[in-house]
Order: C-alpha cells, then structure tokens, then sequence
C-alpha cells in the first residue's frame, strides 16, 4: 500500500499554510527547505494529540519551487511519514512506482485533498512535480527510523487504537500511555 487517507479532517490546515508566510527561516533538509512547527499550533489537533501521546517527532513545513521535481526515491532514513499539502488547488503531482523498473512502469497519484491526512510510504519509489506555483506541504519525521517504525506498524496502530477514539465516543485516550481505553 503506498498511502492511506486519515478519515478526520486537519483543524489546523489553514493555521499551517499562514506558518510558511511568517518571518521564520526555512533550513535545508533533505533537498528540500524546511520551517519547523512549533508544537503548540500541533497540539491544537486531535489527531496529532493522540499521535503525540504515542510517538516522538517533529513536523515541519517543505517547501518545493515553481517548475522542480523531485526526482524518484525511496527516503533514506524515514520508513513512513505523515503529510497533508498545503496548496491542493495548485497544480503538483505526487506519483509512487511500486514496481518501478525498467524504462516503462506504472504509476500511481496520491491526489492529496484539503485539509487531510495522509500516511505515506516513503520506502516505496515516488516523486514530486510542481508547477507554477510554491508547493507546501506538511511531513512528519518521526524519531523513530525504518528500522524501528514503518507504515505497516504505523498504519495498524492508527487503524486499531484511533480509528477507535475518532468512531466510538465511548473509548477516550489514557493521556499517560496513549492507550485507547474505554471510558
Ligand atoms: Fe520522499
């Protein structure tokens, strides 16, 4: 599987994409240029306050130029990631290869929608074209690396333990453990 869509939508989209225009600076990371999130504007989401409760990481804002892509890769250090983009309505394309060999091989879109979570597979072959405009996107980069955390265990945590507290108001979240628990 390359992605999977979260099924609660970000409270804090806008707050995000108004971030990328402030004053603070942007660092190379990766190829790309990054502003860090400070955690407070994190924490004024649900998803990322349970997210928060069970793993370390940080969130940052990239930033992709008019006319760049980003050529095929798997990430070296990140097993999966958690991204939302900033800019839906412009026109950039993400595509993976899961079997990306050869000179002709298929390809499938992630076609990020507002304000929406995605995990993403980053140890799958993908890459990014952006067009006329700035591309923003939020990511996620867990402490944990592909060793310790990949989608597959990310997805089951989300689909077992949040999926939970987003359907059943009778579960809510043990805030020392980050355990789902019923009330
Ligand atoms: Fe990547």
């Amino acid at each position: 599987m390359n992605y999977y869509e979260i099924g609660t939508k970000s409270t804090i989209a806008k707050e995000l994409y108004d971030y990328a225009f402030n004053s603070q600076p942007w660092f190379p990371h990766y190829n790309f240029n990054v502003k860090p999130i400070p955690p407070d504007i994190i924490h004024r989401d649900n998803f990322f306050k349970w997210l928060h409760a069970r793993y370390e990481f940080m969130v940052g804002i990239v930033r992709l130029d008019p006319y760049t892509c980003y050529d095929w890769h798997t990430d070296t250090r990140r097993g999966v990631g958690i991204n939302m983009l900033l800019t839906p309505f412009d026109r950039s394309v993400c595509v993976f290869a899961p079997n990306k060999e050869g000179v002709v091989f298929n390809i499938e879109e992630l076609k990020y929608k507002p304000a929406t979570y995605y995990i993403f597979n980053t140890q799958i072959p993908h890459t990014v074209y952006n067009f006329e405009t700035t591309r923003y996107l939020m990511s996620v980069e867990f402490a944990k690396d592909k060793s310790e955390l990949s989608f597959d265990d990310l997805l089951k945590d989300i689909k077992t333990q949040y999926a939970k507290i987003k359907e059943l108001p009778e579960y809510e979240l043990n805030k020392s453990t980050g355990e789902v628990q019923k009330k």
